[in-house]
């Protein structure tokens, strides 16, 4: 079966072997190479479907379905974060996944996005499929681990998630989780700050996830502690957050609900779920580190994410490398390029490499220099600096960026 995405189309199934929709007469190949398969989620703003790729493999589509100007820019930013990230936490766009969509008839375009597919379920799926059984305290503490380090490259790329919540985290079959729907991640810059002054922040709320100051329109780093915080509740008691909300103490007062659980636990989920971000811990670092501290082998998430990440960021660099490879060979590299192409990366230009980096996206620069050059040992300095150009967020940073360096 094709579905056809027109919002407006009257019969959108159609047999497998049409072009073009029977009913409304939209294409059905979207961006002359997707065929959409099934409906997976409807959100406030866009709808999401399972399609399957020109090499059959299944993708998820995200559609925005309206196209308000501030929606858009959200959108658009949700394609930006994703091209940006690389963790095997989070899902990676297609090549040239975001693209726009006329259905027949229409002067406006859809905003699509295509992204890899998760196999699995949404944590609040998983809990209704097993019956609203809370999840064990040891189960509930890795995730606790594992989400902390994923959310730590969200903020330390300078973007926070803003809406954590069950229905937004995924589990795979192979027991690991994945943070989708980047839709209301934000940028910390200083023109978000000016407008979250002026009040021209669109907000985002869900409750029992969504902290008070965010509801504010002051959404800051330390909303999604309180978002993960909520998110953790609803795991071990299949309740959400807000049921144990006591109004006189102004706290949601949980942990009688759950037994069995340390003090260190209690103290770490309440310090997160503080009313004032102040009272929350300063960063998802010190989150996993209060875990650690807890339960010392759940060092090893932190070693299964460097390992998946290392090698996805490998793979990311072989098809950059071919793409450089191809572009080499069809056009015009002028002299100094094709030089920088042939010269071997010296310890010092490495250093300079970490050096810049920091000032674009930080502390992390040291992992991803050493991530990089651990996986790609044969880099030209050209390829080097592309590959590390790829991991500042903003267009304007990147360029400068490679231009201080070539
Ligand atoms: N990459 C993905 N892989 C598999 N399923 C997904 C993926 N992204 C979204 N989904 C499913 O679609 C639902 C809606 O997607 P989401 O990105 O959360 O959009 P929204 O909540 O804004 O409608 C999710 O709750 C999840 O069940
Ligand atoms: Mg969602």
């Amino acid at each position: 079966m094709n579905l056809c995405i027109n919002p407006q189309c009257q019969q959108p199934t159609n047999s497998k072997t049409f072009l073009f929709c029977q009913s409304c007469g939209s294409e059905l190949l979207i961006d002359g190479r997707y065929r959409v398969q099934h409906l997976l989620g409807q959100g406030g703003f866009g709808l999401t479907y399972q399609v399957l790729d020109l090499n059959s493999q299944p993708k998820v589509l995200k559609v925005l379905t309206d196209n308000h100007p501030k929606y858009v820019e959200l959108f658009q930013q949700e394609a930006h974060v994703l091209g940006i990230m690389n963790h095997p936490g989070i899902p990676k766009i297609d090549l040239d996944g975001y693209f726009t969509y006329f259905p027949r008839d229409r002067d406006e375009p859809l905003h699509c996005i295509v992204m890899e597919k998760i196999e699995g379920l949404d944590l609040e799926e998983y809990l209704v499929k097993r019956g609203n059984r809370p999840i064990s305290y040891k189960r509930v503490l890795r995730w606790l681990a594992e989400l902390s380090l994923i959310l730590e490259q969200v903020h330390n790329l300078n973007f926070f998630h803003r809406d954590i919540k069950p229905s937004n985290i995924m589990l795979k079959a192979d027991g690991c989780l994945v943070l989708i729907d980047f839709g209301t991640v934000r940028q910390v810059s200083n023109s978000y700050l000016e407008k979250q002054a002026a009040g021209q922040v669109t907000g985002v709320i869900s409750s029992g996830y969504t902290p008070i100051e965010q509801m504010r329109g002051k959404a800051v780093k330390q909303s999604d502690f309180y978002a993960l915080g909520g998110t953790i509740i609803f795991l071990l008691t299949a309740r959400n957050p807000l049921d144990f909300y006591n109004p006189q103490k102004d706290r949601i007062e949980w942990a009688d609900a759950v037994k069995n659980i340390s003090p260190e636990f209690v103290n770490l989920i309440d310090s997160m779920m503080s009313s004032f971000p102040a009272g929350r811990p300063k960063t998802a670092r010190d989150i996993f580190k209060e875990i650690i501290k807890i339960d010392s082998s759940l060092q090893s998430v932190e070693n299964y994410w460097m390992q998946s990440s290392i090698s996805s960021s490998s793979q990311a660099i072989q098809v950059n490398n071919q793409v450089l490879s191809v572009s080499n060979q069809t056009s015009s590299f002028n002299r100094d390029t094709s030089e920088q192409f042939e010269r071997q990366i010296t310890s010092d230009f490495i250093a300079q490499c970490r050096q810049e980096l920091v000032e674009f996206i930080g502390p992390m620069a040291t992992i991803i220099c050493n991530q990089t050059m651990a996986n790609n040992p044969n880099l030209s300095t050209f390829e080097f600096v592309q590959a590390l150009a790829r991991r500042i967020p903003n267009a304007q940073d990147a360029k400068q960026f490679k231009q201080r360096l070539l």
